[in-house]
């Protein structure tokens, strides 16, 4: 009788214990269908071809009136006064391969911004003449047709006006431009390349600027997966990839200052890194406009082919994409740096813009924007070398 009671306890129990685990797997797998689908639909927006139909992003309301959506880039827009032509592309090529170009003959411009490792060099600090290190990190020159003034700290308004200033800094190149000039103008090979570009072999410092924008403006990034992705291309993304795409444009809202098919708005902003008062100040684009609220801010970089431009930030001072987004999940916190410094006798605070603050990204979320922008990169392109003239 005993035995018989507690069998059939045990068959009500096996009973509950099933009905109960049936229903848990009901709604664990009504849950896995909802993210599903809400990830299908995500796909499909976003590979639609058309950014109006994209969720709508998330923006803090002082960068709305400066907002342009993530997309391709636009083609690519010469200045009047220095039209393209081949022919000034391959001069400037050239000139940008040729070490003469500096005082010691050993540097040239690729030296620092090498096509093998993203157009820049890989390194915190870039060593040039004598091996002198600079302050800041080289920048890369992929896409920098799209931006606006050059520089971290935007003290050069065109290319034009920017090629002259490493040959000058008596810490990269260490020439005069003049001097430069003079020893383009007395090597025969590059008479025909002048005359090609040019009309005629005269050389002159404003010609070699002209050219060496002209080829610097034709460093464009070919498609990249994100490009493929959004163009309807739906499977080539992954799931953590879209994800990424997702949170960069929602909960992380980074399109608030990376926007636009340059992945940047173009304008400056204080994220915190100026390291206010201790070694390693940096004042950024107060020191060029001397106005006291720039202080501590940088120009917005690219985000395109970041996965092969670090070490990141102005200083070098992240090596990994992932110390980038984990830096920005915790809004910058700041702890060690002291809020105002002295420079030059004037007393100066660093306010970092209200749109880095806490995020809480879990560690999926930040494994997720990685994976995103890391398709912001296209394949590597084998770029020929110049031949240098005799
Ligand atoms: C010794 C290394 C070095 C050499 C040589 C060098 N650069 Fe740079 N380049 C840098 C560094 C560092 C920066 C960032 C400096 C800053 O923002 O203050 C930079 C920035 C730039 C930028 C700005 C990119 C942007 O997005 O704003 C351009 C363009 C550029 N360099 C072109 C050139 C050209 C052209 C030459 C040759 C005439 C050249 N560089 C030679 C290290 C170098
Ligand atoms: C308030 C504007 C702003 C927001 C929001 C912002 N960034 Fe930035 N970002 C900057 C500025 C300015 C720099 C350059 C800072 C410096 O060099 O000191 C930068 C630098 C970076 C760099 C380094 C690029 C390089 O070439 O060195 C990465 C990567 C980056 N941001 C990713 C992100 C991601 C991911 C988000 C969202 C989680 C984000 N940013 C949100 C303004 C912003």
């Amino acid at each position: 009788m005993a035995m018989k009671n507690a069998l059939s306890w045990i068959l009500v129990l096996f009973l509950l214990v099933s009905v109960l685990n049936n229903c848990l797997n009901n709604s664990v797998k009504k849950e896995m269908k909802q993210k599903l689908a809400i990830m299908e639909n995500l796909r499909k927006l976003y590979s639609s071809g058309d950014s109006s139909k994209w969720p709508k992003p998330i923006l803090d309301p002082e960068s709305v009136s400066s907002y342009a959506e993530i997309g391709h880039l636009p083609e690519i827009t010469f200045p009047s006064d220095n039209p393209y032509s081949v022919e000034k592309e391959t001069l400037g090529k050239t000139l940008f391969f040729d070490p003469r170009l500096s005082k010691s003959n050993q540097i040239a411009c690729a030296s620092c911004h090498d096509p093998e490792l993203g157009w820049c060099d890989s390194r915190t600090f870039s060593f040039g003449h004598d091996r002198q290190l600079g302050n800041r990190n080289a920048m890369s020159i992929f896409n920098v047709a799209y931006a606006k003034a050059l520089f971290w700290d935007g003290r050069a308004k065109s290319l034009e006006e920017q090629s002259r200033m490493p040959i000058e800094d008596h810490r990269e190149m260490g020439e005069h431009m003049d001097m430069a000039a003079g020893k383009i103008a007395n090597i025969k090979g590059y008479e025909i390349l002048f005359e090609k570009a040019f009309g005629d072999k005269v050389v002159t410092k404003e010609r070699i600027s002209k050219a060496i924008a002209t080829f610097e403006r034709k460093v464009r990034s070919s498609a990249s997966k994100f490009d493929q992705f959004i163009n309807g291309n739906a499977e080539i993304y992954t799931d953590d990839e879209l994800m990424g795409l997702h949170l960069f444009r929602t909960k992380a809202q980074c399109i608030n200052c990376h926007n636009s098919g340059y992945f940047s708005n173009n304008k400056f902003e204080n994220i915190g890194t100026a390291l206010l008062g201790e070694k390693g100040e940096d004042l950024g684009r107060y020191l060029i406009t001397k106005d006291p609220d720039d202080a501590g801010r940088f120009r917005v970089p690219s985000l395109r082919e970041v996965s092969r431009t670090g070490p990141y930030f102005h200083n070098g001072s992240m090596t990994t994409l992932e110390e980038v987004i984990q830096f920005y999940s915790k809004g910058n916190p700041e702890h060690s740096q002291k809020r105002s410094t002295v420079y030059d006798g004037k007393t100066l605070k660093s306010e970092k813009s209200g749109m880095v603050r806490m995020l809480e990204l879990s560690d999926l979320e930040i494994s997720q924007l990685e994976a995103f922008l890391r398709t912001l990169s296209s394949k590597t392109e084998k770029v020929s070398i110049p031949e240098l003239p005799q």
